[in-house]
C-alpha cells in the first residue's frame, strides 16, 4: 500500500472563492485524493484557510467585525462550501491555529540558529495616532500621476500605476485618516534565500518529471535579474503570528508579526497536527518527519501558477534551512487560470460564478465534471455557459445518465426485481472486455500522472463504450428470440454500472454513490481484473432503478444564468 500526502494551496480567508480558485487547487487535489483512496492507498489530504495578511485585516474592517471573529466565521463559511463541493479533506485547518503559531516560531528560531536570517534596517512610515508603522496599502493620498484622491500606497486604483507610499501627495493613514505621519527607522527580518540558491537549484533539477509550468516558473525566479532574492519575512500588523525565536522573545521585534507567506505553507504541517489534536488523526509525524516514517510518503501539492515560486523556492528554503528532517514535496501540480465568459474571474470586482452561487443553482457533480474536464492545465481555459450546458447535457445526461436509465428500466420491465440468470458471454462481450480493459489502464495512467483532462476524456469514452455495446448488442430485440442471451447482456450492463460508479467516483462522487446504491452493493474495490469485476453482481441479486441522474440544462436556464451572472456580485466579501 502506498502512502500519499496531498495538500491544496490554502485559500485566503477573505470571502467566498470563485470557480477559478476552486479548479486551481482544491478540486484537482480532491480528485487525486479520491483516486488514491479508490486504489486502496493510504491518503492524508489537508487544506486550511490562509488567515493572515493585509487583505484579511482590510476585509474584516470592511465587514465591521473584529478580525478574529471575522476569520472564525469565514472559516466556517468556506468549510461548508467545501463540504457542498464534496471536497474530502481529512482536515480543513486554519493558519491562525495555535499549532501554526508554535511551528512558525519554531522554524524562525531554527533558521536564525542556522545563520539564515538577517536583521535589516529600513525606513518606514509611522503613524503617531495609530501608534504603529503603516504597511504600504494602509497609506492613502493623491496619485501623482492622475490626481485620483484615494490612491493607495502600493498602487493607484484609478490609473493602475504602481506607487511607493512616499510618492503620494498629502498622504494619510487609511485606518484613522491622520496625516501626522513620519518616516522612521525600523528593523525587519530577511530570510537569506540567496545563500541557498545552489541547493534549491540542484533539488529542482532533480525533478525531471514535474510539469513544465512548475519548473519553468521556478527556474525563472532562480535566474531572473540578480537571481534568487532574500525575502522579508516580517510585517507591521496587529493580526498575525508574533515574531519569536521558538519560545523566546526576539529583541526589537516585539511589535511585529511574520509575513503571511512565511507562515501559510507551514500550516501544511501544522494542519496535520491540528488533525491529530482534533482527535481525528493519530500520528502526524509519520507523514511529515522523514526520521519517523515519512520517507515512504509521496507528497503532492496542488496550486495555481501564481503560487509556484512560494512552493518551489521559499517554502523549501524554510524546510531545508531548518536543518531538520521534514518531508519535502515530491510533485507539484500547478494550473493556469480559468477565465469567465470573455474576461477574468475577479474576487474584488465580484465577476464570475462563486462557490455559493454555483451550489444554489446546480448540484456539485455538474460543476465538478465541467471544471475538471476543462482544467486549465496546458493553457488558460474559459468558462462559458454554452460550453457548460454542452458538457453537462452530452457527457453526463446523454452518455452516462442515459446508459444507466436504459439498462435499469429495460431490465425491470422485462426481467423484474432481480438481476436475471442464464446465457453466456460471447465474442461481442469478450471484445468489450478487451477494449474496456485497455481504456481503464489508460485512465489509471492519466490519473497517476495527474493529467486531468486526458483522464476525463478517457472516462467519457469508457462511459460511451457502454452505450456502444448496448446499441450493437440490442438486448431489446435479442429478448424476443433468445431471452437467455438478453439476460446475459443485461447482467453485464448492470455490472458495468457498478464499474462506472467506482471509476467515476473521483469526478462525480454523489452520482457514483447513487449508482452503487442502485446496484444494491457496497463493494468499491478497484477493477484490477475486469472480467472478474464484471461478475460481481450475480443473478438473483436485487437492484433499484435510480431517479434521473443528471437533468439536462435547458436553453432558457442557460440564458437566464448567463444574464444573472453577467454583472457584479454584491454579496459576501
Ligand atoms: N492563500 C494563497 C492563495 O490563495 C495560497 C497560500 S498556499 C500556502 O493564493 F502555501 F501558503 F499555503
Ligand atoms: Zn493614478
Amino acid at each position: 500500500m502506498q502512502r500519499h500526502l496531498i495538500t491544496s494551496a490554502i485559500p485566503y480567508i477573505n470571502g467566498v472563492k470563485h470557480l477559478g480558485n476552486l479548479i486551481g487547487s482544491q478540486l484537482p487535489a480532491d480528485l487525486y485524493a479520491r483516486y488514491q483512496r479508490g486504489r486502496g492507498n493510504e491518503v492524508l489530504f489537508l487544506c486550511a484557510t490562509d488567515e493572515h495578511g493585509t487583505p484579511a485585516e482590510l476585509a474584516a474592517a470592511k465587514a465591521g467585525q473584529n478580525i478574529s471573529d471575522y476569520c472564525k466565521e469565514m472559516h466556517e463559511v468556506q468549510a461548508k462550501l467545501a463540504e457542498g463541493f464534496c471536497l474530502s479533506f481529512d482536515h480543513f485547518g486554519r493558519s491562525s491555529s495555535q499549532e501554526n503559531h508554535k511551528l512558525t516560531q519554531h522554524f524562525a528560531g531554527q533558521l536564525e540558529a542556522a545563520g539564515l536570517i538577517d536583521e535589516v534596517r529600513e525606513t518606514q512610515i509611522y503613524s503617531h495616532v495609530d501608534e504603529r508603522f503603516l504597511p504600504d496599502r494602509y497609506i492613502e493620498g493623491t496619485c501623482p500621476e492622475c490626481g485620483f484622491e484615494d490612491a493607495r500606497g502600493d498602487q493607484c486604483d484609478n490609473c493602475t500605476k504602481q506607487l511607493d507610499p512616499t510618492d503620494l501627495i498629502n498622504p494619510r493613514s487609511s485606518i484613522s485618516g491622520t496625516s501626522e505621519l513620519e518616516r522612521r527607522e525600523t528593523k525587519h527580518l530577511y530570510l537569506c534565500q540567496s545563500n541557498m540558491k545552489k541547493k534549491l537549484e540542484d533539488w529542482i533539477d532533480g525533478k525531471t518529471d514535474w510539469p513544465i509550468l512548475t519548473t519553468s516558473i521556478a527556474k525563472k525566479w532562480l535566474n531572473d535579474g540578480d537571481g534568487l532574492q532574500d525575502r522579508g519575512i516580517t510585517r507591521d500588523l496587529d493580526w498575525g503570528i508574533p515574531v519569536k525565536k521558538g519560545d523566546n522573545a526576539w529583541p526589537g521585534m516585539e511589535e511585529k508579526v511574520f509575513y503571511v507567506w512565511f507562515d501559510a505553507p507551514i500550516e501544511y504541517i501544522a494542519c496535520a497536527q491540528e488533525w491529530v489534536n482534533s482527535g481525528k488523526g493519530k500520528h502526524w509525524e509519520s507523514w511529515w518527519r522523514t526520521d519517523q516514517g515519512a520517507d515512504d510518503v509521496t507528497y503532492t501539492q496542488f496550486m495555481g501558477k501564481d503560487n509556484v515560486p512560494f512552493h518551489t523556492l521559499s517554502f523549501p528554503a524554510t524546510i531545508l534551512g531548518s536543518g531538520e528532517p521534514w518531508k519535502l514535496v515530491d510533485y507539484i501540480k500547478s494550473f493556469n487560470y480559468l477565465n469567465y465568459d470573455g474576461g477574468q474571474f475577479s474576487t474584488s470586482r465580484g465577476r464570475g460564478v462563486f462557490m455559493d452561487d454555483a451550489l444554489d443553482i446546480l448540484p456539485a457533480d455538474y460543476w465538478r465534471w465541467w471544471l475538471l474536464s476543462h482544467a486549465p492545465e496546458s493553457s488558460d481555459a474559459e468558462f462559458t455557459w454554452d460550453n457548460f450546458q454542452g458538457s453537462v447535457n452530452k457527457d453526463l445526461a446523454d452518455v452516462l445518465g442515459n446508459f444507466v436509465s436504459r439498462v435499469t428500466k429495460f431490465c425491470r420491465s422485462k426481467f423484474g426485481e432481480e438481476i436475471p440468470s442464464g446465457g453466456d458471454y460471447g465474442a461481442a462481450e469478450h471484445s468489450l472486455f478487451e477494449n474496456l480493459t485497455a481504456q481503464i489502464r489508460a485512465y489509471e495512467k492519466y490519473m497517476e500522472s495527474i493529467e486531468i483532462r486526458k483522464a476525463a476524456s478517457e472516462l467519457r469514452s469508457i462511459w460511451a463504450l457502454g452505450n456502444e455495446y448496448l446499441q450493437s448488442s440490442a438486448p431489446w430485440s435479442v429478448y424476443k428470440e433468445d431471452e437467455k442471451k438478453a439476460a446475459a447482456q443485461i447482467r453485464l450492463a448492470l455490472n458495468l454500472i457498478r464499474i462506472y460508479a467506482i471509476l467515476s467516483r473521483p469526478f462525480i462522487p454523489n452520482a457514483a454513490e447513487k449508482l452503487m446504491t442502485a446496484m444494491q452493493c457496497d463493494d468499491w474495490s478497484w477493477p484490477k481484473n475486469l472480467e472478474e469485476a464484471l461478475n460481481k453482481l450475480m443473478a438473483g441479486s436485487e437492484f433499484i432503478v435510480p431517479e434521473v441522474l443528471f437533468q439536462k440544462i435547458s436553453d432558457e436556464e442557460c440564458e437566464n444564468w448567463q444574464s444573472q451572472f453577467s454583472g457584479t456580485r454584491s454579496k459576501g466579501d
